[in-house]
């Protein structure tokens, strides 16, 4: 039942957690055919975290129990958990584990996968049960151990990706913070980046197959993924900007998915934002997928880059494909 209506959103905590083990671009050349110049140059890369030890639930559990410290909330506070990822430990979702990590006894919680996308398109998902006044306290968490799907001897996707969890706490507030946002997918370029399962047949009585297959390697055409992203986000940061009724001028932060140095500096050139708004961290993360946003932020805050009441133009773009974008206020 709705409890009230015309509610607006706040972010009012985050939180990130990374692997404790780092690869170094001078540690990829005993893999692959590449070198520390090579990769900071064409993506700024130039170190990644790898979970060797860690699941997707253990560190998103710790992202987001620092997210909910920072909120100022108890675990059973939580209405609502959504887990953006592409690489839950459990193909069924990791959502219900962390809940009981967390101890969020009353929350409902479920998988988003939206691959890179996913912590933008969760926090317009979270936005929606917020607004319509159905729950009150939602944690949203992206997540990804994209290592366990690289594939090690490709040097065109291996030296990308890295490990990580970031997580941000939203609650019903008088003042609504989430400004705009514009949601998109292109399925007619879902080769260009994917993670495809890929079916072997076995006979399980005459005449009946089931699909005994496997998950294969991510694979990906690095121009085309570059080239979309280049020409979509700044249209969907520009849709988002102008629902929200915001200037290029208003934006304190731009805070895109951390996929390449490159493109984060072509979408700044394009919206002509200066270099200094633009928040960049992947030189030691790598792309982390649907935890690059957050945790991106989540430093930002800690450092006290980003204060209260601060305007971030986020993007996130990806697999899918699928690109998105939310104008939101950092803070209650
Ligand atoms: O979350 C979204 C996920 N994906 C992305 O955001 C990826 C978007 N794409 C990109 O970031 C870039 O396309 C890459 C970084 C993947 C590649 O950069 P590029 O400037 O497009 O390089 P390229 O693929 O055109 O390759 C240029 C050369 C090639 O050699 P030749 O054919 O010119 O002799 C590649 O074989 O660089 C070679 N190359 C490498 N060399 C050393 C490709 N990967 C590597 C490597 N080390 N790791």
């Amino acid at each position: 039942m709705l409890q009230q209506t015309g509610v607006g959103v706040a972010i009012t905590g985050s939180g990130s957690a990374i692997p404790s083990v780092s690869l170094d671009n001078q540690g990829l050349t005993q893999l692959v055919e590449t070198s520390d110049d090579w990769i900071a140059t064409r993506t700024g890369i130039r170190q990644r975290r790898l979970a060797g030890e860690e699941s997707l639930s253990a560190i998103a559990t710790l992202a987001a129990q620092r997210a909910i410290a920072m909120a100022g909330i108890a675990p059973e506070d939580l209405d609502l958990i959504i887990l953006a990822t592409s690489t839950a430990d459990d193909l069924f979702g990791s959502a219900s584990s962390i809940q009981f990590q967390l101890g969020a006894s009353r929350a409902v919680a479920f998988d988003l996968t939206a691959a890179c996308s996913g912590f933008v398109f969760g926090l317009v998902t979270a936005s929606q049960f917020i607004r319509t006044g159905v729950y009150q306290n939602v944690l949203l968490i992206g997540a990804d151990i994209l290592s366990r799907w690289v594939d090690w001897s490709d040097r065109g996707t291996c030296v990308l990706f890295g490990d990580g969890a970031g997580a941000i706490v939203m609650q019903a507030s008088e003042r609504d913070r989430l400004l705009g946002f514009e949601l998109r997918s292109d399925g007619t370029q879902h080769q260009s980046l994917s993670l495809a399962y890929t079916a072997q047949p076995k006979e399980l009585v005459p005449g009946i197959n089931v699909q005994a297959g496997t998950y294969h390697p991510i694979t990906m055409n690095g121009k085309e993924v570059y080239r979309f992203a280049v020409q979509k986000v700044p249209e969907v940061l520009e849709k988002a900007m102008f629902r929200a009724s915001i200037s290029i001028e208003q934006i304190d932060w731009l805070l895109l998915h951390q996929a390449n140095q490159r493109i984060l500096d072509a979408v700044a050139q394009r919206l002509k934002i200066p270099t200094e708004k633009v928040i960049s961290n992947l030189a030691n993360y790598g792309n982390t997928s649907a935890a690059s946003i957050p945790l991106a932020l989540d430093e930002a805050v800690r450092e006290g880059k980003i204060k209260p009441g601060d305007i971030i133009a986020s993007s996130g773009f990806g697999a899918g494909l699928t690109w998105g974008a939310a104008i939101f206020q950092w803070g209650r």
